[in-house]
């Protein structure tokens, strides 16, 4: 492992805070949050193989190898020639730089993921006597760039290509799937625990059950990642990794109502991809039994889907719906959430701002209170 052992990880902006008692849970780490959407805790190999096979918050985990000052182009390029970089890949891996800017600056992100390509490739000729390969489109190893005001840190992708959102379970495509770390921070929100029932009575394509049950019996994400193919890695982390969280076979409780047979139909595929057992029905949430301890759901907006009159009555409905049977906790995310509020029983308790798919959406979180 290179000498940095400081991990920064990517999560939904607005949902830093489950991340963070995720990372605790798995790594007995304290992290921080670096800025919305990017969380840091400090970490080895070990902890890298531990959050790519099981973290369900994050979408990359990357391993922080110098954070500097921006000032000039010039000045980015001196700082990062200087990095050992040789050290950290295998001959011949292809690479690319990805990098990202917020802030004003006299320079585009192109230009900076261009500076950092050339410092890169002349730290490699500088230590190896050759130039490495790059390829911008299908790297083996991707550096990562961010720059925010006048500061800015280089980090080592260690998840690869493919982000750790895109589950391989996934094999019906609903057209408004929740993102998988969304799904599971809800979960996490409505304080599930799995001896008790959860419901979720608008699945679509079954996401927020599937990443409650892959939490619950701890379902590592079994795929190729860019850390097994550096140098520095070392197999027995790998596993170690697995060995320190064994999954459980647990009875669950999980159960799903969709409206449309070609959905229910997805989130059947989509559960037996991801090996989980769901009890999944056709069903109206606005007048089949809501008894269950805790409701997970993502309800229409009516904005990609349906209209806003549509929406307002099926709001309306489930919210007539709710109140006749028992129930403790309501997670709902909408990006309309006070026409949900003003339709929904119960109290709201936490109120957050999360941003999914280019819409600001609310995660809202009810208690049953006295009504
Ligand atoms: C936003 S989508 C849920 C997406 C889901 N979380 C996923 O990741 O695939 C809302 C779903 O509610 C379903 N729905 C709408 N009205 C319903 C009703 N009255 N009862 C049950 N399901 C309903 C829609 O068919 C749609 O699949």
């Amino acid at each position: 492992m290179p000498p940095s052992h400081t991990l920064l990880a990517t999560t939904t902006p607005g949902l830093e805070a489950v991340a963070l008692q995720e990372l605790a849970e798995l790594t007995g780490q304290q992290g921080w949050v670096e800025h919305p959407g990017l969380v840091g805790l400090p970490g080895d190999e070990e902890t890298v193989c531990v959050l790519n096979l099981f973290a369900q918050s994050l979408y990359r985990v990357y391993l922080l190898l110098y954070r500097g000052t921006l000032t000039t182009l010039e000045a980015l390029y001196a700082q990062l020639v200087a990095l050992r970089v040789a050290d950290l890949l295998a001959p011949e891996q292809p690479l690319a730089v990805r990098a990202t800017r917020q802030g004003e600056h006299p320079f585009t992100s192109q230009d900076l993921a261009r500076v950092a390509g050339q410092a890169l490739l002349e730290s490699y000729q500088r230590q190896r006597g050759r130039r490495p390969p790059v390829n911008l489109d299908a790297p083996e190893v991707i550096f990562r760039l961010e720059a925010r005001d006048d500061r800015f840190w280089f980090a080592l992708d260690t998840t690869g290509l493919t982000s750790l959102a895109e589950r391989p379970y996934r094999r019906f495509a609903h057209p408004a799937a929740l993102k998988p770390p969304i799904a599971y921070a809800l979960v996490r929100l409505a304080g599930w625990h799995a001896e008790e029932t959860l419901l979720d009575p608008m699945c679509g394509s079954g996401t927020i059950l599937i990443e409650a049950a892959r939490y619950a019996c701890r379902l590592p994400n079994l795929r190729p990642f860019a850390f097994q193919r550096f140098p520095w890695h070392n197999p027995a982390c790998w596993q170690a990794a697995l060995a320190r969280y064994p999954a459980r076979h647990l009875p669950l409780r999980l159960l799903g109502y969709e409206i449309s047979p070609r959905f229910l139909a997805g989130a059947r595929d989509n559960a037996a991809a991801a090996g989980v057992a769901l009890q999944l029905l056709q069903a109206d949430a606005t007048t089949a039994c809501l008894a269950a301890d805790r409701l997970v759901v993502n309800v229409p907006y009516g904005i990609r889907m349906g209209s806003t009159r549509k929406v307002a009555r099926l709001y309306q409905a489930f919210g007539r719906n709710l109140a006749r049977w028992p129930w403790t906790t309501l997670v709902a995310m909408t990006a309309r959430p006070k026409l949900l509020q003003q339709h929904l029983p119960g109290v709201v308790q936490h109120d957050l701002e999360v941003r999914h798919g280019g819409l600001y959406t609310h995660v809202l979180v009810f208690g049953r209170g006295d009504t």
